[in-house]
């Protein structure tokens, strides 16, 4: 099991290009299959959930090339409709395969994704979108069967703006006759990538990034090069990682538009941030300072992956940071390892209280999953003393090299396996 050795105390400064956007990549390279040509993916991040939904593309019989930070999908050779359940534990976010492969085969077997560390995962919005585009499901011996030969267009609300439901929606419909629209979609700007992907290969979607997208069925889609947006996530935790080191950072390659949730909170805390399109530079806050009450909520709120890290710095804020978890429901498995290292959180189910502004000493901590391990490396990075973080393959799962990027910005990280 590798682990992550951190002495803290040291101040971050440098600049750094953030990775492609992980929950960008994995529905686009789902979405790849609906072409009966060779789509190119460029900016893929280096991760192990990439790495899984290769394995997924090779089990449906495509021929796939990834070589650096670009992915060749050929979706001509595609044989199978089926995500085994080996794959599908491995990676519970595979179900974002359903609509694309039912879209192309007309039929799907798809293992029950089941939960995962952060919360059971359901996946009911999807499946009841999918019935009323006149898909068939049953569910039995822990697979979800479905048949797809009389679907047709349809107008859906999705009871709440699922991100994973309406991607799925999008991929089930684009090539169906007539219009879909999906009213109360999710509004992240990985959507709107998926969107973007979609119509370069051939397909009229329009409205993404709003809660409404209409779907024109198309008969055909070609395969074509796409370039990945960056990681809204990953570029946020970096940044934790400077406020609380009180350090000066610049990302490079970042949307800055797609952080505005974030960058407000770090100003609200006194971090003085400069942005630009592409560009954002963190500078050191005279005093880190609470920034009273945060609350996750679907985009353009403040995102439920960046409250962990997030939670991190509120321990280098002064004064009571509180933490509303509104999306996951076991979100905070972080704050038992941040305590072990000197922090002073309290939680009362989606509630969580950090005192600060509590030194944080090195220590001993266990990853339990992937955001919250980020937090763990944030808050090591501050710490007096070295940190030791364990099951860093939960971390791996989103962040690309993690150590030689914070390497580059002058961190003490280093990888043990
Ligand atoms: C996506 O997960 C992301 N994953 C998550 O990122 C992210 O936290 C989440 O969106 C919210 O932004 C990928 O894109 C691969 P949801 P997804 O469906 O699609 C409930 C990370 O760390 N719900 O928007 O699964 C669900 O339980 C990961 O990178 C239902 O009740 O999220 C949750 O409470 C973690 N029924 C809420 O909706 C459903 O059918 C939001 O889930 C589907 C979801």
């Amino acid at each position: 099991m590798s682990k992550l050795i951190i002495d803290g105390g040291r101040r971050l400064e440098g600049e750094i290009d953030v990775q492609g956007a992980k929950n960008a990549v994995l529905p686009i390279l789902a979405a790849a299959i609906l072409s009966d040509g060779k789509n190119i993916i460029y900016n893929c991040p280096n991760l192990s959930d990439v790495e899984t939904t290769i394995a997924v593309l090779k089990n449906l019989g495509c021929k796939v090339k990834w070589e650096k930070n670009s992915v060749e999908v050929d979706s001509s050779t595609i044989s199978g409709y089926t995500i085994p359940d080996e794959l599908m534990r491995k990676m519970r976010s595979s179900i974002i395969f359903l609509g694309a492969i039912i879209s192309k085969c007309k039929k799907a077997e798809v293992s029950m994704p089941g939960g995962c560390e952060i919360g059971n995962r359901p996946i009911d919005l999807h499946l009841k979108a999918l019935r009323q585009l006149g898909v068939e499901i049953t569910e039995s011996h822990g697979f979800i069967h479905c048949d797809g030969s009389n679907m047709s267009a349809a107008k859906i609300h999705l009871d709440f703006p699922s991100v994973g439901a309406t991607e799925n929606t999008m991929l089930a419909s684009c090539l169906l006759d007539g219009t879909t629209v999906i009213e109360n979609a999710a509004r992240e700007p990985e959507i709107v990538d998926l969107e973007r992907f979609l119509n370069r290969m051939g397909a009229k979607i329009t409205g993404a990034g709003s809660d409404t997208i209409v779907i024109q069925g198309v008969h055909k889609l070609y395969g074509v090069e796409h370039t990945i947006i960056p990681d809204r996530i990953v570029a946020a935790t970096y940044l934790a990682c400077g406020a609380i080191t009180g350090g000066t950072v610049v990302l490079k390659k970042v949307n800055s538009n797609h952080i505005g949730a974030m960058l407000n909170i770090l100003k609200d805390m006194g971090a003085g941030i400069y942005a630009e399109k592409d560009k954002v530079v963190l500078t050191p806050a005279k005093n880190l300072k609470s920034a009273g009450t945060i609350k996750t909520m679907p985009y353009p709120g403040f995102p439920t992956d960046i409250q962990s890290p997030f939670m991190a710095l509120a321990t280098a804020c002064d004064g009571a940071s509180v933490f509303v978890e509104n999306i996951f429901e076991n979100r905070f498995q972080h704050i038992e390892e941040l305590i072990r290292m000197g922090a002073n959180i309290k939680t009362d189910g989606r509630v969580a209280v950090v005192m600060g502004k509590t030194p944080l000493t090195g220590a001993k901590v266990v990853a339990k999953e992937l955001r919250g391990g980020a937090s763990l490396v944030v808050a090591a990075l501050s710490a007096d003393g070295e940190t030791q973080i364990e099951n860093v393959k939960f971390i791996d799962r989103g962040y690309d090299h993690i150590e030689k990027v914070l390497s580059t910005l002058g961190a003490d990280i280093k990888r043990r396996d």
